[in-house]
């Protein structure tokens, strides 16, 4: 057994469980058949197979679930394990927060996005009526368990998109983070340092300990998600849609752009964001006319009021402040700035 499965085994140990309810994608239970092999030896362990990635985000899907553990049947003393990536863990973190009032679950994530920031912090959620993480709960799990062996078979994209969370990271408050990897110039398995991904996790279990219902310090967290998601929400209207990590990744040039604009940052420090972005993320099609579309995207973000745009700007790399008003003139400034070095 590796040290993951035996903090499972130790938890449950310690804690009155009556069934286990795995919740997990076809892939995953594919390429780790024997994972919980020890666990189903001697706990009553019943796994349910979510469809794979956004597609389990939904209504439907939990509504089966919830059925199928009803007629198993599972009762409140059950404890849900949420094995996958951040869809699993949102979808089975609202399918546990909702059953019976409220069951224990934990996270064990598969993807370097779930393992530093969607399996933590508590925000659970599905897509509905076409709107993105519309109906959800703030639900905590009892702990996360990381297992960066899972990387291995995580396929490149995916990858990728995680990694650009771990620029953000670096970004707000780990100068030492940055320093380690802007040296790094290949997103591989081999490459990330899972202490890399301790630190990150521990930042944001701390970041939202301190502000669950993200009222204030939890802002610091949207750092390049701003524009991100306008790019994002872009692209997937365009039909080529990017992962939301590599949106991430072009928003903290973005964001960056506008925190030189506005004297928090340096030249020299901007460029050497962009260009590190640069070698790793490729442009997707922005013509000058998808200003206008992604200004409104902005504009829709939820932490805004009014004509303002209200983002999380750096004082340097490794230190940010959230909550800075901004205008949609520094927004198209900094868009210009992202063709610019791209070109
Ligand atoms: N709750 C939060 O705080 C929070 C934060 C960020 C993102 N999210 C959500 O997370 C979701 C995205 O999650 P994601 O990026 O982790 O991807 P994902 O869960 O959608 O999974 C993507 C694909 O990777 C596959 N996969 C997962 N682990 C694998 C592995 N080890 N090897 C091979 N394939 C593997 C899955 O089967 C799936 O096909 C979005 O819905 C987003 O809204 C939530």
């Amino acid at each position: 057994m590796n040290i993951v499965q035996n903090q499972l085994i130790r938890w449950i140990e310690t804690h009155t469980v009556s069934d286990i309810v795995i919740l997990t994608d076809a892939k995953i239970s594919q390429l780790y058949p024997d994972y919980f092999n020890q666990l189903k030896e001697t706990y009553s362990t019943h796994t349910i197979l979510l469809p794979e990635g956004e597609k389990s985000k939904n209504i439907d899907v939990c509504r089966e679930t919830w059925e199928k553990m009803l007629s198993l049947p599972i009762d409140r003393n059950a404890l849900i394990i949420n094995w996958g990536g951040g869809s699993i863990s949102d979808t089975g973190g609202y399918i546990a927060g909702c059953y019976k009032r409220g069951i224990r679950y934990i996270n064990i994530p598969t993807t370097l996005l779930a393992m530093i920031d969607a399996a933590i912090g508590g925000k659970t959620g599905i897509n509905f009526a076409g709107v993105k993480n519309a109906v959800g709960l703030i639900y905590l799990p009892e702990t996360v368990l990381t297992d960066a062996s899972f990387l291995n078979t995580l396929p490149y994209e995916e990858l990728r998109s995680g990694y650009g969370e771990l620029i953000k990271y670096a970004m707000i408050d780990d100068d030492n983070l940055w320093e380690e990897i802007k040296g790094n110039t290949a997103i591989s398995p081999e490459t990330i340092d899972p202490c890399w991904i301790q630190r990150c996790s521990t930042l944001k279990k701390k970041i939202t300990s301190q502000d669950l219902y993200d009222h204030d310090l939890r802002r610091v967290l949207n750092f390049g998600h701003t524009v991100g998601h306008a790019i994002e929400s872009y692209c997937m209207t365009q039909g080529t849609p990017i992962n939301h990590g590599h949106a991430v990744a072009l928003g903290i040039i973005c964001e960056s752009h506008i925190s030189w604009q506005l004297h928090r940052i340096s030249k020299c420090q901007l460029d050497e964001i962009s260009q590190y972005i640069k070698q790793l993320y490729p442009l997707p099609a922005l013509p000058q006319e998808a200003n206008e579309k992604m200004l409104e995207f902005c504009l829709n973000d939820k932490k805004n009021n009014g004509k303002c745009l209200n983002i999380t700007l750096l004082d340097e790399p490794g230190h940010a402040t959230p909550n800075y008003e901004i205008s949609t003139d520094e927004v198209l400034a900094s868009l210009h700035h992202l063709r610019t070095i791209y070109h």
